[in-house]
């Protein structure tokens, strides 16, 4: 739904609640699923269906919420949280005179889409109505605010659950939270509203039968997609949204040329990117702004955080962190790359290796059982098992220079600082505390001694004794 951009409509998100049933020292809003919070699914949304002025109304812990949300947006402060027709008189400041309609919206529906906020605003601007409610259908509406109308089916007024009386908690039909309103009416509304009712609050909702009353018109766009609507007040629900994201995101890639083995236990979040004919297997979880290319094979079981993958990788087992890795490398099973981790192409990892910020340029290995920190790697080294940089000297970090064409053998300690010059090689179990040079061996270890008929003397005087 591409409706270009929308100079005269201003989002308002609710998000001065503090979400009482969530039992949670966080305010509700910055809840995350998919990896973001429930509030910024919403930004997304408002966003991408062409909305450039964003107004969040917020209060209870209102700075935290400013601080994880940066200042690319309005705010405007509820000081104390009367109700939501109260949280959207705190924006009318930024009621300029050139915004002719508002989309009000709550911060904890993260489901909506940016289809259905355009269905939404086309209507409203079609019908030229006072105001426009997004409804649903549902089988329990317990909870939700019900949309009552006459006769001839048009919407008089929302009752909320807490008001209602029996004949009206019977209605199935149910506000979403989710409005388009004249700019102007809303302000004269709001200003007119009265906390008599069984919460004391001010309702917002309250303006719909406001409107009415004066004999404006007033719309419902009715959506099937209950899902979609879905307003997170509790853990369980928060569960359930996770749930229906991680649904919407795999047959997202499933459509998009990604073989996903088993979409219900593989976890990929909103901002992931993945390349066509790329495999993941189940147990795998994508996370933050991780890109994968194609053709590559991850899982089973990974974790890949912040990352960027080119093509054709194989990824078992492992987990990566804030790291770039080219093409055709194979890391795992039982990898861990730790932040600021950057391998070329054509580069293996292998079984219980640890990367710390290191650089692997193309062609290299460190096939098993290695700690790699805070060194530079050039391309066709090998590194033998059981190989450690020593970076730590207990009050700072040192780097490992390890140039092209090195050979470590097996065992070996790296005292860092320390440089291994292009083409040397290093002896098995040796502590290299000093430069090698290039195409030169490097050891350093004690020699062996070999001391003849040992075992026989011994055994010998165990006997006489
Ligand atoms: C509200 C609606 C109800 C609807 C439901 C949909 C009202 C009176 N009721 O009820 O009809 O079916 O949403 O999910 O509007 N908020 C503030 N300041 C306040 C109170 C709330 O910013 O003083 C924010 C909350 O942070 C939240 C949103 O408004 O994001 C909705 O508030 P909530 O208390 O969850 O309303 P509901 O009882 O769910
Ligand atoms: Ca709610």
């Amino acid at each position: 739904m591409e409706l270009g951009k929308f100079d005269d409509l201003a989002a308002i998100i609710l998000a001065a609640g503090q979400g009482t049933r969530m039992r949670s020292e966080l305010p509700k809003v910055l809840h995350k699923v998919a990896g973001q919070y429930l509030v910024q699914h919403v930004i997304k949304q408002c966003t991408q269906v062409g909305l450039d002025k964003i107004i969040l109304v917020i209060g209870h812990k209102g700075e935290q919420v400013q601080e994880a949300l940066g200042h690319d947006f309005l705010y405007a402060w509820q000081r104390e949280q009367l109700g939501t027709g109260h949280a959207v008189l705190q924006a009318e400041e930024f009621f300029t005179p050139d915004i002719k309609d508002v989309l009000v919206v709550c911060g904890d529906t993260p489901l909506l889409t940016k289809a259905t906020l355009g269905n939404l605003i086309k209507q409203h601007r079609e019908t030229d109505a006072a105001c426009t409610i997004l409804t649903t259908t549902l089988t329990d509406p317990t909870g939700y605010g019900r949309i009552i109308r006459n006769a001839q089916g048009e919407v008089i007024k929302i009752v909320e659950q807490k008001d209602g009386n029996p004949s009206e908690l019977e209605v199935k039909e149910i506000n979403s939270g989710t409005y388009c309103f004249k700019a102007s009416i809303l302000i004269e509304m709001l200003h007119k509203i009265k906390p008599d009712n069984k919460q004391g609050e001010y309702y917002l909702t309250d303006c719909i039968g406001l409107c009415r009353e004066s004999n404006l018109p007033v719309m419902a766009y009715l959506t099937t997609d209950a899902e979609e609507v879905m307003g997170i007040n509790s853990r369980i629900e928060l569960a359930k949204a996770e749930k229906a994201f991680q649904k919407r995101i795999n047959n997202y890639w499933l459509e998009n040329g990604v073989t996903i083995i088993d979409p219900l236990n593989t976890y990929i979040e909103a901002e992931v990117q993945i390349g066509t004919d790329t495999v993941i297997y189940p147990y795998t979880f994508l996370q933050g702004k991780t890109s994968i290319g194609k053709g590559c094979q991850i899982g089973p079981a990974c974790t890949i955080k912040d990352s960027k993958l080119a093509d054709k990788n194989i990824v078992l087992n492992s987990i990566i962190i804030e790291s770039e890795i080219g093409s055709l490398c194979t890391i795992g099973p039982f990898s861990y790359l730790r932040p600021g981790c950057k391998l070329g192409n054509q580069v293996k990892v292998g079984d219980f290796v640890e990367l710390k910020k290191t650089t692997v340029k193309d062609d290299s290995k460190i096939p098993h059982l290695s700690y790699v920190g805070d060194a530079n790697i050039g391309s066709k080294v090998n590194i033998g098992a059981g190989t450690i940089t020593c970076n730590y000297d207990g009050e700072k970090k040192w780097i490992t220079t390890i140039e092209d064409g090195v050979f470590i053998g097996s065992n070996s300690n790296l005292v860092a600082p320390v440089v291994i010059q292009e083409g040397a090689y290093v002896a098995a179990g040796s502590t290299i505390t000093t430069d090698v040079p290039a195409h030169a061996l490097g050891v350093a270890r004690g020699r062996q001694v070999n001391i003849p008929n040992w075992v026989k003397k011994r055994k010998a005087a165990k006997e006489n004794r």
